[in-house]
């Protein structure tokens, strides 16, 4: 025997809206955001030639469960692994592999993990050896991206403004934005309301609220924006091959500006 209540008065009813939090959430966020931000803070000293990208998941993956936290990738939509590592042109979502880290490279770690049920999610460029003279330019101007990006947050301005920072910055530089991706609202659901792009005009988009919480993760590269999806439906590379870096946080909006979640 089966029994049946309606869709819409089923648990995630609110589809399509965006979650103001309250504090209680804040304190929750903060925790989870930290412990992601420690977890890229850990596996910095492991980062060097020679080291494969699924050693790292790894000890992504022990770090989660040792700290009573799930690495929040792992199955998720079948994505087989505990952190995304995308190396040089990979923009996003590279699976680890046994591929071997070499001099010159630089790859974005990105991690997010549950704790008591709400996801911190964070990702930042690490360096391998002597990187090239553009590589660090790229790398340093998307820190700028995400960080001038974060500098401007606050009730009543528009998810518009964030992305007209973005592209700004980069293009400024004669970098593109990836505009097939984006950040995402967060809290106990990973990918929620509202999108946050990272290209886009002031005074458009979403005005921001005290209580919202997302992510801004802006992905820049030294070529075209266009982008490829790999054949192992995951792994999304710059169509040109040039370089992408990509840095990641959670952030809450508050009364007078923002909470960075996953700041150490
Ligand atoms: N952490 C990524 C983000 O910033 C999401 C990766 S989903 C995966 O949104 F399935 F590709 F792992
Ligand atoms: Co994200
Ligand atoms: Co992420």
């Amino acid at each position: 025997m089966h029994s049946y209540i309606k869709a819409n008065l089923a648990p995630n009813k609110n589809i399509g809206l965006i979650k103001l939090h309250d504090n209680e959430s804040f304190k929750k966020m903060r925790k989870a955001g930290q412990l992601a931000a420690k977890c890229l803070k850990y596996i910095e000293e492991f980062i060097k030639e020679d080291v494969t990208t699924e050693y790292i998941d790894g000890l992504i993956y022990n770090f989660a469960l040792e700290n009573n936290a799930t690495p929040a990738t792992l199955y998720y939509r079948g994505y087989p692994a505990s952190s995304c590592i995308s190396l040089n042109n990979v923009i996003c979502h590279g699976i680890p592999s046994n591929k071997k880290l070499k001099n010159g490279d630089i790859l974005n770690v990105d991690v997010t993990l549950i704790l008591d049920g709400w996801y911190g999610d964070t990702s930042k460029m690490f360096k391998v050896g002597n990187i090239s003279r553009k590589a660090e330019i790229l790398v340093e101007i998307t820190q700028q991206c995400l960080d001038e990006a974060i500098k401007i947050l606050r009730p009543g301005i528009f998810t518009g403004d964030i992305g007209e920072t973005i592209q700004e910055i980069a293009e400024g530089k004669g970098f593109s934005v990836v505009e097939d991706l984006c950040g995402h609202g967060i809290g106990m659901i990973f990918h929620d309301h509202p999108n946050i792009l990272h290209f886009g005009k002031k005074g458009h988009g979403y005005e921001l609220k005290e209580g919202m919480i997302f992510t801004i993760e802006p992905m820049i590269n030294v070529g075209k924006k266009d982008i490829k999806l790999l054949s192992d439906g995951w792994t999304i590379v710059t169509k040109d091959k040039s370089l992408s870096a990509q840095f990641e946080h959670t952030v809450g909006i508050t009364e007078n500006g923002c909470e960075i979640f996953t700041l150490l």
